[in-house]
């Protein structure tokens, strides 16, 4: 007979509440930690293999006591497993931050907790009560701005983007259904890692990477090394003046959401300017659902990480239709989850449908 009284059950039930509101507060604490982590190279010491505490402090030169203490942090949030008092594996989430994993994410935790995501999100209240992005009230500058003036970020970053994209380019690359032939144009395509997946996959079709200076300032080395040179030109440009007008399909993958509907809506008219009228434009993005979920917290982070960024939103599919719609599109369709965790949609100059 169980000695359990319907109090425990309460006082179990209010505990474990309370632990769970603490978690979510010291998120902060455990993107602090991977953050550290990552730069310290740890989870490529540690690798398919295990490490001892002492060990990773010694090749480190930190402190072994407070390494130790860093690396059971790791353990309590799942990045890593102690199999033994003191070494430590990676677990298959904390596989990802090794920079030699196929799936890396090593340089999106570095970028993402970089100081100057860190000292933005600090202001978040200026943002919640104001409006204003927290990242030009602590930097003085927009973030593209500020990137372009600190080459190393920028480069830290388009290789954080790449990370991100690599998963979602694989599946847009093998389930869309690209025209026979004909000239892909990534807008906002950073060093080239869509298209390359794209151009590797269909060897019939060109393409044209478009970014900011910066921005494509890795590409032409990336797409060398894919053997894609030959096949793929590198433009630098300002996509609210102009875009490559020789394009048969248009992607805008991961852009949108870097600017709020004014900008983005010139965007999109910039676009239908240059675009050919039997081109084809494919967004591809989060798109949220109507109301908010536990079901996909990263779109949500993401969306409140541009408020703080970037002045941007993530939206939802009425609102990409209205953006589109205002800027003489006609949406074909919208492929919820069609690249990833990322949705397609599918839009033609309004003239042409
Ligand atoms: C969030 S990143 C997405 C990069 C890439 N499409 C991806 O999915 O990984 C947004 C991109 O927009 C580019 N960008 C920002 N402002 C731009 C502008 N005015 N003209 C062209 N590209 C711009 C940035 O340099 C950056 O590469």
């Amino acid at each position: 007979m169980s000695s359990t009284t319907p109090q425990d059950v309460l006082a179990t039930g209010k505990l474990n509440l309370r632990a769970a509101l603490i978690e979510r507060i010291g998120g902060y604490m455990t993107a602090h930690a991977i953050g550290v982590a990552t730069e310290l190279g740890l989870p490529d010491l540690i690798g398919t293999g295990s490490r001892t505490g002492a060990e990773l402090a010694a090749t480190t030169g930190t402190h072994e006591p407070s390494l130790r203490r860093l690396l059971r942090t790791l353990v309590a949030v799942g990045i890593a497993e102690e199999p033994e008092p003191g070494r430590f594996t990676l677990t298959g989430i904390g596989s990802q931050l090794r920079a030699d994993s196929p799936d890396s994410l090593h340089n999106f935790a570095r970028m993402f907790c970089h100081p100057i995501f860190l000292t933005s999100w600090q202001s978040l209240h200026h943002t919640v009560s104001t409006g204003e992005r927290a990242f030009d009230h602590v930097h003085g500058m927009g973030v593209y701005d500020w990137l372009a003036q600190h080459g190393e970020t920028s480069t830290l970053f388009n290789e954080a983007m790449s990370e991100e994209s690599r998963i979602s380019a694989g599946q847009l690359a093998a389930g869309y259904d690209f025209p026979a032939t004909g000239t892909v144009v990534d807008l906002g395509g950073g060093d080239g890692t869509l298209l390359t997946a794209i151009l590797t996959a269909r060897p019939e079709l060109r393409g044209i990477v478009f970014d900011s200076p910066s921005g494509v300032a890795e590409a032409a080395a990336a797409l060398g090394k894919a053997g894609l040179s030959d096949r793929c030109d590198v433009r630098a440009g300002d996509f609210f003046q102009s875009v490559p007008g020789e394009g048969d399909l248009y992607i805008i993958k991961s852009v949108f959401q870097d600017w709020g509907d004014d900008e983005a809506r010139a965007i999109l008219r910039t676009v239908r300017a240059h675009m050919p009228a039997a081109a084809t434009l494919l967004i591809v993005g989060t798109v949220l659902p109507e109301t908010a979920d536990t079901a996909a917290p990263v779109a949500y982070f993401t969306d409140i990480n541009m408020m703080v960024m970037t002045g941007g939103q993530e939206r939802t599919e009425g609102e990409f239709r209205a953006l589109l719609a205002e800027t003489g599109f006609t949406v074909r369709s919208v492929g919820l989850g069609q690249a990833g965790p990322l949705s397609v949609i599918q839009a033609v100059p309004t003239a042409a449908a």
